[in-house]
């Protein structure tokens, strides 16, 4: 089957961690601080590693102090973690629909949903293009919220020509097999905050800190845990995988816009098909190829096309219809755009090493399908 995303991995990267694995260090060394500073070029500000993208939303909320009886406001067109970091932490999250073309969060609906409540408002960048966050900034600033990116699509984006990373208070990745660059599992938390960052650190450190002490002078072991955190840490050996796959990443840009820019081309005026949204103020790094399928024919492409060995995939499920939500009160209807969006969508394959050969394919049988 060929898959809708997979990783690349070439003999640097596996010199990189062969040689992770021969050092002193496979966790907690020097191959840590390495990847977060060559992070930070790439995202525009400093960056704390984590375990995964999940762990990193996780430790992004509570670096924002997130609690019970606060409110999180965020998209329904993402992937669950976006939303139930949140909820773990006892907030509860209001969803707000999203813009009909790139399904990212609408920030006129994100106006209509916070409240004095509201903690933390979410972005997510879908497929890479990064939301709205001039005007999602100007509501977090008038309700005193932190502004959360949730750039899991997106690492090597810019967005009027600044980096993901600089856009929100806190914005997180990851870095799974899938995404623009992997460390296997792995996340990170980037921030131009250090008050934040240094929240994050501490969280994804078992809530260890070793400066700002309440009691000093107890010897130089000495350490405390002010508030309560978990192991989070990405070890070196991922952490040198990580540095390497960076060393490619402007290799991985220019291939994944080759590509999306090729399906634009082949898949022009097949009926019953859309193609993604292209914005002029974005540069994306494009992390899915999200099409359309109209006529109410999703669910028979999808399967025609698995049925053919071609691996499509369908971002995202609306959040609130997992059933964890739905035992809470959730009902379908709630983003009627972000529904409509999610029953015509399909992700095409698309990654770095995906082949011509193997795109012209993906294309033949969609066509074929589409009877075009
Ligand atoms: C938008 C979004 N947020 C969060 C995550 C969670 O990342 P991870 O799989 O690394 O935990 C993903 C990845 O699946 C994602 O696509």
């Amino acid at each position: 089957m060929l898959p809708y995303g997979r990783q690349s991995i070439d003999s640097s990267d596996v010199e990189a961690v062969v040689a992770a694995l021969g050092s002193d260090w496979l966790t907690t060394g020097p191959r840590v601080a390495d990847f977060e500073s060559d992070l930070a070029r790439v995202a525009g500000a400093p960056c704390v590693t984590v375990t995964n993208g999940t762990t990193a939303l996780h430790a992004a909320y509570a670096a924002a102090g997130v609690r019970d009886g606060d409110e999180v406001v965020t998209t329904p067109m993402t992937f669950v973690a976006t939303a139930s970091g949140a909820a773990l932490l006892g907030a509860k999250v209001v969803f707000a629909d999203v813009e009909e073309d790139t399904a990212n969060l609408d920030p006129a609906a994100v106006e209509a949903a916070v409240t004095e409540r509201t903690r933390v408002v979410a972005a997510v960048d879908y497929a890479g293009v990064p939301a709205d966050y001039d005007r999602l900034r100007k509501i977090s600033e008038s309700t005193g919220s932190i502004l959360v990116g949730d750039a899991a699509h997106a690492i090597g984006s810019t967005y009027k020509g600044r980096p993901v990373g600089t856009l929100a208070d806190l914005t997180t990745f990851s870095f799974f097999p899938t995404k623009n660059l992997t460390t296997g599992e792995g996340g990170a938390v980037a921030s131009t905050r250090p008050d934040l960052l240094a929240r994050v650190r501490a969280f994804r450190t078992v809530g260890v800190v070793r400066d700002e002490l309440r009691h000093t002078d107890e010897g130089g072991w000495w350490y405390e845990v002010p508030e309560f955190g978990l192991n989070y840490r990405l070890p070196d050996v991922l952490c040198a995988l990580g540095s390497a796959q960076l060393r490619r990443i402007g290799e991985f840009k220019t291939r994944r816009s080759y590509l999306s820019a090729r399906y634009d081309e082949l898949l022009a005026g097949v009926p019953g098909l859309r193609l993604p949204a292209q914005r002029a103020e974005v540069d994306p790094m494009r992390h899915l190829y999200p099409v359309r399928i109209l006529g109410g024919r999703r669910r028979e492409v999808y399967d025609r096309m698995r049925a053919a060995g071609i691996g499509v995939q369908v971002n995202y499920i609306p959040v609130y219809w997992h059933p964890v939500f739905e035992d809470l009160g959730y009902r379908r209807g709630m983003c009627p755009v972000a529904e409509t969006f999610y029953a015509e969508q399909l992700s095409l394959p698309l990654f770095a090493d995906l082949t011509d050969t193997d795109q012209d394919r993906v294309v033949e049988v969609l066509r074929g399908i589409l009877g075009s």
